[in-house]
């Protein structure tokens, strides 16, 4: 069963602050560090905001990417400039805790092998991310991982398994086309996944991720193969959910709400 929570967008965003707040007091706790991957999107201009309003300490706070456009960095379409204006910024996240992906680079495989040696500097070998926050496209996608793309490039030594964390985008249909991505098992390998979804446009994929366990969307995969996951619907989205999980889904928001007894 994945952890749902059906609401208005507002009250989602404040679910997932105090998720992120509660992960983050964890990890400090715990490693004395905090690494997250932050997506673009809807959820971005949608939650960020809430995120800035943490009370955590910023500087112990790794941020990554989950995914990158193939812009600069001021570039109106680039998730780093989001991030920054809608969260990094009014929180005052130093520029030392900021890794931006550097998916504007002209050579986009050296530039994601250089991302995935500082995911690795910082997140280990295999690469475990503390938190991952991730959006869902019409078509299923999370980060840049779309339905049906080809596997991730193996390396030129065919003896060593390509292992990428990080894969180069030439043919995203979401344009750009240039993009760069975590990989699938970065994603799902992470200690804590939420995924949010907002709007009727994406009604099916998640109908499809949750009732079809053949589902091979990438969301699907997200939901399948994290170890905790949580996922945010608003009632738009979550509109052609069976009744079970839309239930079950309310029910819980419902019941964070009761009094107790
Ligand atoms: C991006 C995002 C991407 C996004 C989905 C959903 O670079 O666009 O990281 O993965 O989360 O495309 O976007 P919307 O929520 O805006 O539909």
């Amino acid at each position: 069963v994945i952890d749902t929570r059906i609401a208005g967008a507002a009250e989602l965003s404040e679910v997932l602050a105090a998720d992120f707040e509660a992960e983050g007091r964890q990890a400090l706790a715990s490693r004395q560090r905090f690494t997250v991957a932050i997506p673009g999107g809807s959820v971005a201009t949608t939650c960020f905001p809430h995120l800035a309003r943490v009370s955590l300490e910023w500087s112990r706070i790794e941020f990554f990417w989950t995914d990158e456009r193939g812009v600069p960095p001021e570039d109106p379409d680039s998730n780093y400039r989001l991030a920054r204006t809608l969260w990094l910024g009014p929180a005052g996240v130093p520029d030392s805790n900021i890794h931006r992906m550097p998916a504007d680079s002209p050579n986009l495989e050296s530039a994601a092998r250089e991302y995935s040696k500082e995911l690795r500097r910082i997140g280990g070998e295999p690469p475990v991310l503390d938190f991952v926050l991730l959006g869902v496209g019409e078509d299923g996608h999370v980060a840049s991982l779309f339905p049906d793309a080809r596997p991730a490039s193996m390396n030129q030594h065919a003896d060593v398994p390509a292992v990428t964390a990080v894969t180069a985008v030439t043919d995203a249909p979401k344009p750009p086309p240039r993009r760069m991505s975590l990989a699938l098992t970065v994603l799902t390998g992470a200690r804590r996944c939420v995924v949010a979804a907002f709007g009727s446009s994406k009604a099916s994929a998640i109908k499809d991720a949750l009732n079809n366990p053949e589902s091979a969307l990438p969301v699907a995969s997200v939901l399948r193969r994290s170890a905790r996951v949580l996922l945010l619907l608003d009632p738009d989205a979550a509109a052609q959910l069976s009744g079970k999980a839309r239930l079950t889904g309310e029910a819980r928001a419902l019941a964070g709400k009761l009094p107790r007894r």
